[in-house]
């Protein structure tokens, strides 16, 4: 399979905006070529310059921390950014189509919806585990994207390697594994799979382990031919140099996060063990994440109580396999403990 032959046909015929900054990247004594502002800003710095359109001084460190190459990353405003290019790219408005499992991050669908793609869903096991057939049995000949989401969000759990790859495998175009949360269970990335399949594509995100959501910046790593396609379509000057200058200093303190990651996961077991000695509480569910989907009684009485209490969780009782569940992010400890009091004497004032 050519990959690229994948990539809708206006968009690989496509000849991109050519910004100043893509004409020139070097240095100069005298800029005069993007209608800056020469005399600067009200702020101190280089902000009145336009950033670098490809951001290679942020990717050659992401490029270490993550072992790929330079030419395996795309940067986007947020991972949202990527999933939309990812759409654009390969799929035809109004013809094509992608498939997802159900249930899981809300975003893939509205991202589908916006490009009027037709979204085809398969259920995950009642214990939200993947198998390869159903996604592959949901595939048709309009279908260009088969969305993974490992470790799912709201599920909490990662999925096997095993049937992931024999997606990756057996489908004839991308397979897009989201492994936003995947820094609290490195050991369950796929991503070292890169260079062995020209369909995959791994996406990540700054806004959970690293705690950085306000700067919105995501990732997706993929075959370089797949990254260039991407660039081609995306705004020329996506990432600004604020958010570039904030995630360098952050991987280079990289340990900051990892310490972080530690106590995140100290607090989640501690908040498992709370919430299952409580009598509402039917179930909560194995968590490769820094979230607990939890299944409760009573579920939207305790909801309405929590919210009313001024503690929000996410309601997703709603959605397919998670009836009477409530998605519950690890706080600090003191909001942990603040959480299971609430739950306690909403337990205590029902049971009276
Ligand atoms: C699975 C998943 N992917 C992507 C995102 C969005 O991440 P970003 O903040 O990078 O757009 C989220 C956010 O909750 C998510 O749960």
């Amino acid at each position: 399979m050519n990959i690229l032959e994948k990539v809708r046909k206006n968009i690989q015929v496509l000849k991109p905006y050519s910004s100043a900054r893509d004409e020139f990247s070097g240095t100069a004594r005298v800029l005069l070529d993007a209608n800056e502002n020469a005399f600067g800003s009200a702020e101190k710095g280089n902000w009145n310059r336009y950033p670098d359109p490809y951001q290679r001084l942020l990717k050659e460190k992401i490029s270490v921390i993550k072992n790929v190459s330079v030419e395996q990353i795309f940067l986007g405003n947020g991972s949202d950014e990527a999933i939309d290019l990812f759409i654009r790219a390969f799929c035809e408005p109004g013809q094509d189509s992608i498939v997802l499992h159900e249930p899981t991050y809300g975003m893939f669908r509205v991202a589908a919806d916006i490009h009027d793609i037709t979204v085809k869903s398969f259920l995950l096991n009642d214990d939200f585990s993947l198998i390869a057939e159903k996604a592959l049995k949901a595939v048709d000949e309009t279908t260009k994207i088969i969305i993974i989401c490992s470790p799912n969000n709201p599920s909490a759990n990662a999925f096997d390697h095993e049937q992931i790859l024999k997606v990756v495998k057996n489908f004839d175009g991308i397979v897009m594994v989201d492994e936003a949360y995947i820094d609290f269970c490195p050991e369950k990335s796929i991503l070292h799979q890169l260079n062995n399949y020209e369909n995959l594509v791994v996406i990540n995100t700054f806004s959970k382990a690293w705690g950085l959501a306000g700067l919105r910046l995501g990732m997706a790593f993929a075959h370089s031919e797949i990254i260039k396609v991407l660039n081609k379509i995306k705004y020329p000057y996506n990432i600004s140099d604020v958010t570039k200058q904030l995630a360098i200093n952050a991987i280079e303190r990289i340990e900051v996060m990892h310490s972080m990651v530690e106590s995140i996961l100290r607090q989640r077991e501690k908040l498992v063990n709370a919430l299952s000695q409580i009598s509402i509480v039917k179930e909560v569910f194995h968590s490769d994440t820094n979230f607990l989907l939890v299944r409760f009684e009573k579920t939207q009485e305790l909801f309405k109580y929590l919210r009313d209490h001024g503690i929000i969780v996410r309601d997703r009782s709603k959605q397919p396999l998670c009836e009477g569940c409530l998605r519950i992010t690890v706080g600090t400890s003191q909001e942990n403990e603040l959480l299971i009091t609430a739950i306690k004497d909403f337990n205590h004032n029902k049971n009276r």
